[in-house]
């Protein structure tokens, strides 16, 4: 058979409990070689490297180290060096056959429109996805990289509607399920190991976990102060664990809102962590509070009760099938339904198809075609 060599991209955090699988499945086929590119767009230990070690994928074959900035200037790095990297072909000579980018980060779109310029086609895991927000900075991401992908791998059933409607052909997409459920599944029972609770003090389904990071909800003092108080009363009630991104760190401390990390109440303020301890946690929790979108797709998988703190999902599976509920960031509303939690009736969810840790073979055997 003929060698195909592929360019899978990662660079931030969400990035490489999606690819990790992949390269897994990949594996099954030897003519496919895959040259794994890190954009290096995350770059601490606590955002980065830990993922690969407990994640067991391969050091990356090629670092860009573009590091942070601005959108326009983080972007524009990682197409130069990205387009330098393509151009250059796989060490072992020829050239890249296609890219395959994961999610809705910077890395993801930039990574795509320098193959898309080289005419090497782009394959995206995730496609489809649409929050309808453009003040969202992964709307354009999603949109952008759809647009240049040939081939379109998509986690749910709203997202082919999405392309659909966008005009896209019924050959480009694949309804394949959720990468990211793959990782889950696959590493729960060692989470399950971990001891972190009691480090941390706390008992199954007896504490909260919550994490907040969107520009939205961390980037305007006035907003991070309310739901840091709402966060603090309902905190009264259940502990909660917040392992704090270092964007939301940089912001606490910008607008004097940081308590030492530590104990302050109820709400405890963490480092942040890496995937295993994250899923002792959340796996464990009895309440998941984010705005994140990864974590409403783990909670629905785990069954957790999910309080998303956004006013949109580009994922609406989880609210429609799962545990999600959207807060937005109303106070109240968070209130009612932490109430509905901690008295039982927060209604159960369930797991939504093709979201059975699979679906990287199935990604893998399109792939590999
Ligand atoms: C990025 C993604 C977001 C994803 C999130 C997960 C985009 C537009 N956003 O957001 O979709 O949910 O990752 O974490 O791509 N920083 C560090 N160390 C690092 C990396 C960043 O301290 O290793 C700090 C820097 O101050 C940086 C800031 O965090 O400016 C933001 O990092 P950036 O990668 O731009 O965006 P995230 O907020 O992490």
């Amino acid at each position: 058979m003929t060698v195909r060599n592929l360019a899978c991209v990662v660079g931030a955090r969400p990035n490489f409990m999606k690819m990790a699988p992949l390269l897994r499945a990949l594996e099954a086929y030897p003519h496919v070689r895959t040259t794994l590119i890190h954009t290096g767009q995350h770059y601490d230990a606590s955002l980065s490297d830990v993922f690969f070690e407990e994640l067991g994928m391969r050091r990356p074959d090629v670092s860009l180290e573009v590091g942070s900035g601005k959108h326009g200037a983080q972007t524009a790095r990682i197409l130069e060096r990205m387009e330098a990297t393509l151009e250059q072909g796989p060490a072992g000579g020829g050239r890249f056959d296609r890219l395959v980018v994961v999610g809705d980060v910077n890395s993801t779109l930039a990574a795509a429109l320098a193959a898309a310029k080289l005419l090497i086609p782009v394959a995206h895991v995730e496609a489809g996805l649409r929050s309808f927000d453009r003040t969202m900075p992964e709307e354009t991401n999603r949109i952008v990289t759809d647009a240049i992908s040939d081939m379109l791998l998509v986690s749910e059933p709203a997202g082919v509607e999405n392309l659909r409607r966008e005009g896209r052909p019924d050959d480009a997409m694949h309804l394949v399920g959720n990468v990211m459920i793959d990782t889950l599944r696959h590493l729960l029972p060692v989470a399950r190991q971990k001891d972190i609770l009691p480090r941390l003090g706390v008992e199954p389904s007896a504490f909260g976990f919550v994490t907040l990071h969107r520009p939205s909800n961390v980037d305007d003092p006035a907003t991070l102060s309310r739901l840091l108080s709402v966060l603090n009363e309902c905190a009264q009630k259940l502990p909660l664990i917040f392992p704090v991104h270092p964007r939301t760190r940089s912001k606490l401390e910008n607008f004097r809102l940081t308590t030492p990390v530590g104990k302050s109440g109820g709400l405890r303020l963490v480092e942040p962590l890496g995937y295993l301890d994250c899923l002792a946690l959340t796996s464990q929790a009895k309440v998941i509070v984010t705005d994140s979108g990864g974590l409403q797709e783990e909670s629905t998988a785990l069954g957790v009760p999910c309080l998303t703190l956004r006013e949109n999902t580009e994922r609406p599976v989880t609210v429609d099938e799962g545990t999600s509920t959207l807060i937005g960031n109303d106070a109240d509303k968070l209130e009612r339904c932490l109430a509905q939690v901690l008295d039982g009736r927060y209604p159960a969810g369930r797991c939504p198809d093709l979201w059975d840790g699979r679906a990287a073979e199935r990604i893998a055997a399109i792939l590999a075609k």
